[in-house]
């Protein structure tokens, strides 16, 4: 479904170059949910905005569902739902209605399609009783809602999520952990980073790893438990940075 093949990623800032990602590779199954953790600066973000099509990779290539995200970003653009922690891309001076329905045109959703969809997503995150307020007037988790709400308008198969609880209240969160556990039972293909331990071992069947943009453990997470002896991601995650890339060696 996804598949990363050797990808490096540099920047150019000023005259320093920085590579964000270096030799990436891993693959994601339909109807796996990965977590991707790492520290700040580790190159999640990269990693997940070159899967979106968003970034070229220097080195190495990413296709998905059989497209190259270079050749055919079109393609993929179709299939997948992104949401970039910090960016909710929503329009204050819209309704949170208003906003979907701008994001379902732009998808080609028919009237009746958006409106449906709109119904359904609503009653799935509570959003019913400020759908037709402007956007520009709600806190934060109503916002994201609307925000996760507006990157499943297109029911995509694949759904890439950046730090998609961070800075959320409980409630929040647990609405959000809620979504990935339904999406999981209809069968879509997800990653999301987090840096928090619990998030990812409540909801992941798979874990990457990266640490200064490498890859260093990609496998099913209760494999990595069992050949680990603990249960403990936080002390797991912290001993394989300090073991460094053991994922080629194994
Ligand atoms: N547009 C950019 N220009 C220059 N450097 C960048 C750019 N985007 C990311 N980087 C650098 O790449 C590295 C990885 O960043 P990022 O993918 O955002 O990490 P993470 O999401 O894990 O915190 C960092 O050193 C960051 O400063
Ligand atoms: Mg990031």
């Amino acid at each position: 479904m996804i598949e990363i093949n050797e990808v490096t990623k540099k920047f150019q800032d000023k005259k320093v170059f920085v590579t964000a990602l270096k030799h990436v590779s891993f693959s994601v199954k339909k109807g796996q949910i990965v977590g991707l953790l790492g520290e700040n600066g580790a190159g999640k973000t990269t990693l997940l905005r070159t899967i979106a099509t968003l970034l070229t990779p220097t080195e190495g290539s990413v296709s998905v569902g059989g497209y190259d995200t270079v050749k055919n970003p079109d393609e993929i653009k179709r299939k997948i739902g992104v949401l970039f922690g910090g960016e909710t891309g929503l329009y204050d001076r819209l309704t949170a209605r208003e906003n979907l329905e701008y994001f379902a045109a732009l998808y080609g959703l028919s009237k009746h399609e958006t409106k449906v969809r709109i119904d359904d997503l609503a009653k799935m995150f509570g959003m019913k009783d400020y759908l037709n307020r402007k956007v520009g007037g709600f806190s934060k988790g109503m916002r994201q809602k609307v925000a996760i709400a507006r990157t499943l308008i297109h029911n995509p198969e694949i759904i890439l999520f950046d730090e998609p609880t961070t800075g959320l209240d409980i409630t929040s969160s647990n609405v959000f952990r809620q979504l990935v556990h339904q999406l999981k039972r209809e069968g879509k293909t997800i990653i999301f980073s987090s840096h928090i331990m619990e998030e990812v071992s409540m909801l992941c069947d798979t874990v990457a790893m990266i640490h200064k943009g490498e890859l260093v453990h990609h496998g099913n997470l209760e494999q990595l438990y069992k050949s680990e002896g603990s249960r403990d991601l936080n002390y797991i995650f912290m001993s394989k940075l300090v073991r460094g890339n053991d994922y080629y060696a194994s």
